[in-house]
């Protein structure tokens, strides 16, 4: 028996990500933990703190200390703050649990796509986020969900539909910004 057979994958994917009991829902919060989970497995991976941002970008703009449950964590609180703002003065349905779990899950390709900072094939013939949908659905979470995951990006051709892929969408490119300016003083530029 290694390591990683004894792993307690979901103790740590919950140290990792607090904002997971924001999720009311029992079914989607245990969702979320079990994409993580068997992500964490499929790749033997039994620590989440190392992962990289997105290392093609980190390397064109040498920083390579960005790491990827720090960034998701800001998507997801992002996307929150953005939701309990827009909901305060109009009678807006936005649902906080799909939210948090699209937030959540919206780099967990990145696990697959990335064998430390080397493309992997599904990067190669996938590209980001594909992969992500198919976690999604291996881990019975619903469409709403991989919506989220698939539209958070302008690399796919799926606009958000949804308010809730919309603010995640946008709390992604804000987040990505903020690693961005770090190392540039146009954002246009790179
Ligand atoms: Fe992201």
């Amino acid at each position: 028996m290694d390591d990683q057979d004894c792993h307690d994958y979901r103790e740590t994917v919950a140290t990792a990500f607090p904002e997971l009991i924001c999720i009311e829902s029992d079914a989607l919060r245990e969702g979320v933990l079990d994409a993580w989970s068997k992500a964490m497995a499929e790749n033997g991976l039994t620590d989440l703190d190392s992962l990289p941002w997105f290392p093609p970008a980190q390397r064109n703009l040498d920083l390579p200390d960005e790491y990827l449950v720090p960034h998701v964590r800001d998507v997801t609180r992002g996307a929150l703050a953005l939701a309990e703002t827009l909901t305060e003065r109009r009678d807006l349905d936005i649902s906080l649990d799909t939210l948090l779990a699209g937030a959540l899950l919206h780099d967990i390709s990145k696990l697959y796509e990335f064998d430390g900072t080397e493309p992997t094939e599904i990067e190669n013939l996938l590209g980001h986020p594909h992969y992500g949908v198919a976690v999604v659905a291996a881990t019975g979470l619903g469409p709403e969900i991989a919506h989220v995951v698939l539209s958070h990006t302008r690399r796919t051709a799926i606009e958000p539909a949804t308010i809730e892929a919309e603010l995640v969408h946008r709390a992604d490119e804000a987040a990505a910004a903020a690693i961005r300016a770090q190392a540039l003083d146009d954002l246009r530029e790179g």
